[in-house]
């Protein structure tokens, strides 16, 4: 029977799917040129979705993140969440947003089928908000948060991309925030791009100097679930939220690794770091290709390789996450 394993003993029960690679924002670290095309923008339809996850779906996958860019930026983005989580075998539907539109649309988008929300949250100071993404949007977002948790979903995972010089000093603002508040911040390390070689050098700050001073300030790591995320996590008696630290650069982050990547035009990649990408597109567009689609996914993983080797070479040759979906 087709699977979705690798020889390396992984086997891949979540999709982390880019809808588009258009993002209203314009974050510092991740597009500091601003948003330049990629040179396609005819991202797959909702019907090469549906064909898509379906195919998927038949083979054991059971969990879709919707990413970008900003996925919320297409205006089809609540029917292409209502159609996946409609899909047999779909048991969970998540996405990652800026959270621009999530105050206006948290009601509609749970509605949707849509469970977990990941929102970025890079500074809760107004100003320095507005300085990493371009945007002077800090309200709106926290609103959309409370709008999130009072349309029923799940724990609210805040990502914040913690960078020396910048928001590095706003951690107990961070803490702070989550003192009575039941949400996972997850601090994330920087990652070095083909766009952002000058700004890492500058702003990056590693894991564990991340761990340290959480450690320091009583914070304990938990045991990490089987199927869990890239995040180790952390709590403290005194907070109902949580902290996780998202470190790529670790030397056993790929281990744990349990999802495929599908890029906005329907290129499968086998790990975030790492060039290419293998086109489905042909393989989506009637559902009596599944058997094909299925047999070509399940032939590719055999090519994914233990590790991204990030911790080795210390240099990324992503392009930038934007196109990626994160
Ligand atoms: P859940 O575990 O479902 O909450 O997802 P997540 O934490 O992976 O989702 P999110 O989209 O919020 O991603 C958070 C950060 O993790 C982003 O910076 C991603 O770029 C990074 N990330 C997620 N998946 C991978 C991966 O496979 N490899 C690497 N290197 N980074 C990843
Ligand atoms: N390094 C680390 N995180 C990044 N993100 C975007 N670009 C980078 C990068 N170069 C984060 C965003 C968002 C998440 C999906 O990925 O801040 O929270
Ligand atoms: Fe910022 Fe995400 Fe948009 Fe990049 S894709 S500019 S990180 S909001």
């Amino acid at each position: 029977m087709k699977t979705l394993t690798d020889p390396h003993g992984r086997s891949f029960s979540y999709l982390r799917l880019s809808i588009t690679d258009i993002c209203n924002y314009r974050c510092k670290y991740c597009l500091p040129d601003g948003y330049q095309k990629t040179g396609n923008t005819q991202f797959l339809n909702a019907d090469e979705i549906e064909n898509l996850v379906a195919g998927l779906a038949g083979l054991g996958l059971w969990k879709v993140r919707l990413t970008g860019g900003e996925p919320t930026v297409r205006k089809d983005f609540a029917e292409i969440a209502a159609r996946v989580s409609s899909i047999p075998g779909i048991r969970r539907l998540a996405t990652t947003t800026n959270g621009y539109r999530l105050a206006e649309n948290a009601p509609l988008w749970r509605k949707a089928g849509i469970s977990a929300i990941n929102v970025s949250v890079d500074s809760l100071n107004r100003q320095n908000f507005a300085d990493i993404t371009g945007h002077d949007h800090l309200h709106k977002v926290l609103d959309g948060i409370k709008a999130a948790q009072d349309a029923g979903f799940e724990k609210i995972k805040v990502n914040t991309v913690l960078l020396r010089d910048v928001n590095d000093h706003e951690l107990d603002a961070f803490l702070e925030w989550i003192r009575n508040e039941d949400i996972s911040i997850r601090f994330i390390e920087l990652m070095e791009t083909g766009s952002n070689k000058e700004y890492f050098q500058r702003h990056h700050i590693r894991g564990q100097e991340i761990q340290a001073r959480l450690h320091a300030m009583g914070w304990l790591e938990q045991a990490r679930e089987e199927g869990a995320g890239p995040a180790q996590e952390f709590s403290h008696a005194d907070y109902r939220g949580q902290i996780g630290i998202i470190a790529p650069y670790s030397k056993d982050f790929c281990n744990t690794c349990n999802r495929l990547r599908v890029t906005a035009i329907g290129d499968l990649r086998l790990c975030l770091f790492g060039n290419g990408g293998h086109s489905l597109r042909y393989l989506l567009q009637h559902r009596n290709q599944r058997d094909e689609l299925q047999a070509t996914i399940a032939g590719l993983l055999v090519q994914k390789a233990p590790t991204h080797l990030l911790h080795f070479h210390q240099t990324g040759t992503t392009p930038h996450l934007a196109a990626l979906g994160g």
